[in-house]
């Protein structure tokens, strides 16, 4: 039977994947962990740091857990604040997990990112293959990553999977401390009628995709024959490609009245060196990935999905 483990499962994609877990699988066979324990939660929680392996070995013993999604993790703009630890949270986590995987044959699920990249890679159309030298902590925590994954599968047989997402796009769960978040949080100011400071520049175009799309991605690469799946690195993997202007262009469509200054940070210097669009046959050849929601879908429910969502907080 299969029993899952979602480690750093109350964040954005947690709060996303975790329902439809356990509407595939029963939810009495899905099991959320995180540090910290959410306001609210339908489903069995267990709270505890990933970095504690004895703890994270109870849990799989306790719960009989097969699979493991591997989501605990600190991001790009929230790790240059704090670089050192987020090397140790980041990779201690996972080093963890894939110790236990060879211990207790558990099935692996580990998402990297297209911060893999870096200045010195060909921004557009970046292929699977191609130079990484990522700039970010973060990034070089998902390269080593994508390495030691690789590592577990040659020499253990690890059946680990990844995809490398591009930003993520949802409205559950706002987003935590990523380089990609400006693109979700256009839609909360606009929908409280606030004016939007946009810390990227009108230019700034960076691969994007809609929650609903990463899940299923995930989902599928999962249950793909373990003989499509040659790729034990990570797979490049996108829906759609925009700039923060075009972003702005869609969403006034919707609310006329909206308003947008564009201040840059010090996240600009990390969306720079990152792709503005990503290559994804390899994932689309072996294991069938297609995407479904463009840029003015995406959109479109989010406006839907957070009207409704503010009008239920009143
Ligand atoms: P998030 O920050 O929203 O959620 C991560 C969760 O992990 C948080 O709830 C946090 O409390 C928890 N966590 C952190 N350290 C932990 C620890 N030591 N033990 C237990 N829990 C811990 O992040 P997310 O957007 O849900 O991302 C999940 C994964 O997907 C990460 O590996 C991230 O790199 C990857 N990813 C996300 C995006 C995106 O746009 N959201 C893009 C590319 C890759
Ligand atoms: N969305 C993530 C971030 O910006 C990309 O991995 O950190």
């Amino acid at each position: 039977m299969t029993k899952i483990l979602v480690s750093g499962g109350c964040g954005q994609i947690g709060t996303d994947l975790v329902p439809e877990l356990q509407k595939k699988y029963g939810k009495e066979n899905i099991i959320t962990n995180d540090l910290r324990e959410p306001e609210s939660w339908d489903g069995i929680l267990e709270i505890f740091d990933f970095q504690d392996v004895e703890k994270v070995e109870e849990v799989i013993k306790k719960h009989n857990i097969t699979v493991i999604y591997h989501l605990a993790c600190i991001l790009s703009a929230a790790g240059e604040k704090i670089p050192y630890k987020t090397w140790e949270v980041n990779m201690q986590t996972l080093r963890n997990v894939l110790d236990l995987a060879v211990k207790y044959n558990l099935k692996i699920f580990w998402p990297s990112s297209i911060a893999v990249f870096g200045p010195s890679t060909p921004r557009d159309k970046t292929p699977q293959d191609t130079v990484m030298e990522p700039t970010t902590m973060y990034g070089i925590t998902k390269r080593a990553g994508e390495m030691l994954c690789n590592y577990y599968h040659k020499k253990f047989g690890v059946d680990v999977r990844s995809v490398r997402y591009p930003g993520l796009i949802s409205y559950k769960q706002e987003p935590g401390g990523g380089t990609t978040d400006y693109a979700v949080e256009i839609f909360y100011d606009s929908l409280k009628g606030k004016p939007f400071s946009c810390f990227v520049g009108p230019e700034t175009t960076l691969p994007m995709m809609y929650m609903d799309d990463a899940i299923r991605a995930s989902i599928e690469l999962m249950e793909a024959p373990a003989e499509s799946i040659k790729i034990r690195t990570s797979y490049n993997l996108t829906a759609m490609s925009f700039s923060a202007e075009e972003l702005e262009r869609e969403v006034r469509k919707h609310i006329p009245a909206l308003q947008v200054a564009y201040n840059p940070d010090k996240r600009q210097k990390i969306a720079d060196s990152w792709p503005a669009s990503i290559d994804d046959t390899k994932a689309r050849e072996e294991w069938g990935w297609q995407h479904k929601v463009d840029l003015p879908e995406m959109t479109k429910i989010m406006i839907d999905e957070l009207k409704r969502k503010f009008d239920g907080e009143n």
